[in-house]
């Protein structure tokens, strides 16, 4: 095993036996909804601002089929829906917005969607309030540095249909979706299952129309950037993409200076904690994967 191996399976193994850092990585900051009432993503994005968003990305938020998040795209989701966009202190804010954004943009109002690992479903949540009918699949069992309060965002979130499971799930959710989409989830899922995923989430989509669009944190250099790669290639591979198009966006966006970086504070707060040198600061950005269900 690489030197740099060594150390991403050492700092994986702290980060999981951390409860500072899982908390940190994936909870909202400083807020659990409320029990039961109206969809809870309110507290995020009220109805006026909402139907605001509607009229500015609907049918406009044009998607390359590999692209990453940029503090362009950020600056603008913190001047139009700021509650979001900083909700967690860290690059969910970018990736929330952008995706409620790019499901606008590209998939029409009313249309069934499916969010892969939801946590807090935030994002769905506003999605359910403009018109889309959402399921979330995500086991809430703490993977992925995820949250497990299954209860609590089941009542706070009575309009969103909740598939308590890994995806892809036994339980069967029809095979009609407008669109599958995924925030800071794929990254997560092991290598030797995400062939799986990504075939099984093509599946479900609607015939000809129906899109996968999906947010990956990407570690470019640090521990972990060989793994990061190997995975960010098959998920790109199991949306249909070819190499040349990741390859395009990965070296443009390394001298770009629009391009969004985690910060040395969102480290920080991971790292919780424990020492910096078992938890060592990566260049982490978003990798952002569009593709139509015949790509
Ligand atoms: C880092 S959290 C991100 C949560 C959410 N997307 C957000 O923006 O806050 C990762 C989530 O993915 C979920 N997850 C991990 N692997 C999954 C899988 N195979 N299927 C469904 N959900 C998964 C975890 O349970 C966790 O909620």
């Amino acid at each position: 095993m690489s030197k740099l191996k060594e150390q991403a399976a050492r700092a994986r193994a702290v980060a999981r036996s951390s409860p500072a850092v899982r908390k940190a990585a994936s909870k909202v900051l400083g807020r659990v909804p409320p029990p039961g009432g109206e969809n809870a993503s309110a507290w995020t994005i009220k109805d006026t601002p909402l139907r605001t968003l509607v009229d500015r990305y609907q049918g406009s938020f044009p998607l390359p089929a590999a692209s990453y998040g940029t503090v362009e795209d950020f600056a603008d989701s913190a001047d139009n829906m700021p509650g979001l966009a900083g909700a967690n202190f860290d690059m969910k804010d970018l990736q929330r917005c952008w995706m409620l954004k790019a499901i606008l943009g590209n998939v029409p109002v009313g249309s069934r969607l499916l969010e892969i690992g939801a946590g807090e479903p935030l994002v769905a949540g506003a999605l359910s309030r403009i018109g889309y009918d959402v399921t979330v699949v995500d086991a809430y069992d703490g993977s992925g540095n995820g949250p497990k309060e299954f209860e609590t965002f089941r009542t706070a979130y009575p309009d969103l249909a909740f598939v308590r499971e890994h995806f892809p799930p036994q339980t069967p959710v029809g095979d009609d979706f407008a669109a599958i989409y995924s925030i800071s989830v794929l990254e997560h899922v092991p290598l030797d299952v995400i062939d799986s995923v990504m075939g099984r989430s093509r599946e479900l989509l609607a015939k000809e129309r129906g899109v996968s669009i999906h947010a990956v944190d990407h570690v470019l250099a640090g521990w972990g950037a060989e793994e990061h790669l190997e995975k960010l290639r098959r998920i790109a591979t199991g949306m249909g993409l070819g190499d040349a198009q990741l390859d395009a966006a990965l070296a443009e966006l390394e001298d770009d200076p629009e391009t969004y970086f985690v910060s040395a504070e969102s480290h920080n707060r991971w790292r919780g904690a424990l020492p910096y040198d078992q938890y060592r600061m990566r260049r982490i950005v978003s990798v952002n994967l569009f593709s139509g269900a015949t790509s």
